[in-house]
């Protein structure tokens, strides 16, 4: 795909009311892609799609199959075909192995993985009917680390990696790509919105801090756009993400 064909394709963007995900439906949307924004904040959305042309309004909650299966068939029937899907909606959970609550660790499970494996299972005849399309995964730069404390989330984007890897080489002759991009700490309401188990982990705006200066949403979304032209297997946001070993604490 080239920028130049990107007009009058179709994107499904979860996460798309805040963040890397609202970045990420304006890039496109300004590419000429008609984009269906996807996440639980139906008046954002609805919002959104009035600013955005082309575009729908389609909540959903990522955890849940139903709502899932329904958000695809909406798109699919407004739009008649799905040619990009960015799995981006996620959220945070900070605690220590031992203090990890199995409900919170599973809900964690079911938005990180579980909600885009059965997008991605979904969208996957649809797009082989129509002769290829594009998956992008949103992980993040912790799945290359073992970071203390980020145990669930870390793990939950390392198995959504490795689930990508795998289904690209499934999906190559149906000329479907799949690529996974790996932000760095981005200025998004992640932090605010992380899970943590213990009060006095509360997060203070210092607390997102690494040893380089974070990235905008607009510049992560600048690389799943790059990700889906490309179509490499994984996009990092920056090129020394790559030594991974080198990321560890
Ligand atoms: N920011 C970072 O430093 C960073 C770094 C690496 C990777 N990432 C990854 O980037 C992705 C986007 O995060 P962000 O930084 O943009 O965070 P954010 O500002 O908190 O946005 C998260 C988005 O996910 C949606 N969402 C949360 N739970 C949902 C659910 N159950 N169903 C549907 N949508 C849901 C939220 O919308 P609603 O609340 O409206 O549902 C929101 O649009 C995530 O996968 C995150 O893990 C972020």
């Amino acid at each position: 795909m080239n920028s130049k064909n990107l007009s009058g394709k179709v994107a499904i963007v979860t996460g798309a009311s805040s963040g890397i995900g609202l970045a990420t439906a304006k890039l496109l949307a300004g590419q000429g892609v008609n984009v269906a924004l996807v996440s639980r904040s139906k008046e954002k959305l609805e919002r959104l799609s009035r600013e955005l042309p082309g575009s729908l309004a389609v909540p959903a909650d990522m955890t849940k199959i139903p709502q899932i299966t329904r958000m695809i068939k909406k798109t699919r029937e407004h739009f008649c075909r799905i040619d990009i899907l960015v799995n981006n909606a996620g959220q945070g959970y900070d605690a220590p192995v031992e203090k990890i609550n199995i409900g919170t660790f599973r809900y964690i499970y079911d938005l990180n993985i579980a909600g885009p494996l059965v997008a991605m299972q979904q969208v996957i005849p649809i797009m082989r009917n129509q002769g290829g399309g594009t998956i992008i995964n949103i992980s993040s730069g912790t799945a290359l680390m073992h970071l203390p404390d980020m145990s669930t989330y870390s793990s939950s984007k390392r198995a959504l990696a490795g689930i990508s890897m795998a289904a690209r080489q499934e999906l190559k002759d149906d000329a479907i790509v799949v690529s996974v991009v790996y932000p760095y700490i981005t200025v998004t309401n992640f932090e605010k919105n992380t899970i943590r188990e213990s009060p006095q982990d509360n997060w203070e705006q210092e607390d997102a801090t690494g040893p380089f200066p974070p990235d905008s949403a607009e510049y992560v979304a600048h690389k799943i756009l790059e990700g889906i032209i490309s179509g490499e297997a994984e996009i990092f946001a920056h090129d020394w993400m790559r030594n991974r070993g080198d990321l560890d604490a």
